[in-house]
């Protein structure tokens, strides 16, 4: 058997965070591909037919009306295991997005080489520097003309404000695309399409670079000019440090295409070779304390993630760990912190797309999902020995606001309860006016699809179907300082959530800055 350590660190847990669109679907399958798990690629279709990996979970849950979340699967890939976080992105991007991303050790970040870096990268990649997640970059799509290497790397150094550095670099772009340099070693790495396209792996030579000749696709002036443009980037790029890139100082990148697999291994590779193990995360700590828990602990883990209704004729609550330290073994007796009950973890499932396979034994970084009847909440954390309590997780800058309320004014209990169990449970977060605790709350959330699961969920299991009316507000902030004194700005309002904290909801991200501005002695900070 396999020493803790060993299984430690021949484990990747990780994310792919990107706006939607930009190919994680596809990049995902190709890592499928490449690490033996299907044959042939191209069962995941994009948008228009997404059938397996794991968004087959996503549609499977559509398809039965129930809610949507994030999922994560587990395979290997040369002698790692390899744990992929789900993170939806389309209509289905919610709190929980973000609260998976607290689970990933590491992250890949794929951008689009058309459009740069987009909203939603924008902002995952901000929850990604909060907790200090390392982040490799995959700009994709080189196959599709798009905007040239030196600018995107440009734009992503300016917009999201890290420096990056890039590990390869495309050789020609759009039909001419026909592979990367390999910057640690100066070698050209021509791929070949097969005639199955994209579903198998694509043939590769590597040339050194002085033996390098034009071809029917490089005239002898373009491989000048991709000659000189690598020399400057030796003289003037950001250097690779992979301290660097642990600490989040940089981000190194790869170019590619995931549709045709050019360029996919190298970042596949980065994976295993970069990215972290599970280690003693800073922002683990226990609350209040500066000491870590070593990996090598007893067991412990946190819930970042509750997903109900997986099965709707069993009518299930799954909570999904992370385990942080220690081994896993099935039947183990934990330690819920926050009641100080003990439990045994029922259940417990590994996820390998829309498979669910009985757990013998789990390690840190990996992701167990267990039927949830003992009243596990987000943020929870469990271990064998008990005493401490992992950080609680962020809340995030809602964005989407309504007012909710019941059909029939009757069932006010009903939807009183019901609201408070689904908040508790990550669904949606409440917010009351300020001050003021008996009107409706106002239910909050960074994506949409946490207004439809709510509604459908109060109707399903509280009986109260519901009416939900949007409001003005696009952004908020969490107040610190007195809320009396505080400014105002004309369309904002005083807000409090649910743990009595003040926030300030805003029409527009103009007026928050502007009430920022107006209000130097308070500060508004965008996540609590
Ligand atoms: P997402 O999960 O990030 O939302 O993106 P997804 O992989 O679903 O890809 C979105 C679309 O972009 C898909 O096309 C997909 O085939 C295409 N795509 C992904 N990577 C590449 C690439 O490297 N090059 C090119 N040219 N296209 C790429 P679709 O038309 O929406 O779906 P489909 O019918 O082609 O499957």
């Amino acid at each position: 058997m396999a020493s803790l350590t060993e299984e430690i660190s021949r484990r990747r847990t990780f994310a792919i965070i990107s706006h939607p669109d930009a190919g994680k679907t596809t990049l995902t399958e190709k890592l499928l591909l490449y690490s033996g798990m299907i044959r042939t690629a191209g069962m995941v279709a994009g948008r228009k037919g997404r059938k397996a990996a794991t968004s087959d979970w996503m549609s499977m849950e559509q398809e039965r009306g129930i809610s949507i979340t994030a999922s994560a699967m587990q395979f290997e890939y040369r002698g790692c295991k390899i744990n992929i976080l789900d993170t939806p992105g389309h209509q289905d991007f919610s709190e929980d997005t973000y609260r998976t991303l607290t689970a990933a050790d590491s992250v890949i970040m794929v951008i689009d080489c058309a459009k740069g870096v987009e909203t939603q990268t924008l902002k995952l990649f901000a929850a990604c520097r909060l907790r200090g997640i390392p982040v490799l970059t995959f700009v994709n799509k080189m196959d599709m003309y798009g905007k040239s290497p030196i600018d995107l790397m440009e734009e992503i150094e300016q917009t999201l404000g890290i420096p990056a550095s890039p590990m390869n670099w495309p050789i020609g772009g759009g039909k001419e695309f026909q592979g990367v340099v390999d910057r640690r070693d100066n070698c050209f790495e021509f791929y070949t399409r097969t005639a199955a396209g994209g579903a198998l792996k694509p043939e590769v030579t590597r040339v050194p670079a002085d033996q390098v000749v034009p071809n029917e696709r490089m005239s002898a002036v373009e491989l000048q000019a991709l000659k000189d443009e690598l020399e400057l980037l030796d003289i003037a790029g950001n250097a690779f440090n992979r301290d660097d890139y642990l600490n989040f100082k940089v981000t190194p990148v790869f170019f590619g295409s995931a549709f045709t697999n050019f360029g996919v291994e190298p970042l596949f590779d980065a994976l295993i070779d970069l990215a972290p193990c599970p280690t003693s995360r800073k922002a683990d700590l226990p609350a209040g304390s500066e000491t870590k828990i070593p990996v090598e602990n007893d067991f412990s883990g946190y819930v970042f993630k509750l997903q109900a209704n997986m099965n709707p004729k069993h009518r299930d609550c799954i909570a999904f760990l992370r385990i942080n330290s220690g081994r896993y073994e099935r039947d183990m007796q934990v330690l819920q912190h926050r009641t100080g009950k003990r439990l045994r973890l029922a259940g417990p499932q590994t996820l390998l797309a829309a498979e669910r396979q009985s757990l013998e034994e789990a390690f840190p970084g990996d992701v167990i999902g267990v039927i949830n009847t003992n009243g596990l909440a987000i943020g929870d954390t469990i271990s064998i020995k008990g005493g401490f309590e992992y950080k609680p997780l962020p809340k995030f800058q809602p964005e989407l606001f309504a007012r909710i309320s019941p059909v029939d004014l009757g069932k006010r209990k009903q939807i009183d309860r019901g609201m408070e169990q689904l908040a508790a449970e990550g669904t949606v977060q409440l917010i009351r006016e300020f001050r003021d605790t008996y009107s409706y709350p106002y239910v909050a959330a960074v994506g949409r699809l946490q207004f439809e699961v709510l509604q459908h969920r109060l109707e399903e299991e509280y009986g109260v179907p519901t009416k939900l009316e949007m409001l003005p507000f696009s952004c908020s902030c969490w107040l610190i300082g007195q809320p009396d004194t505080f400014k105002l700005p004309f369309g904002a309002k005083l807000a409090q959530d649910n743990a009595e904290r003040p926030m300030v909801l805003f029409s527009s991200t103009w007026e928050k800055d502007y009430a920022r501005r107006e209000n130097p002695d308070h500060q508004l900070l965008d996540h609590a």
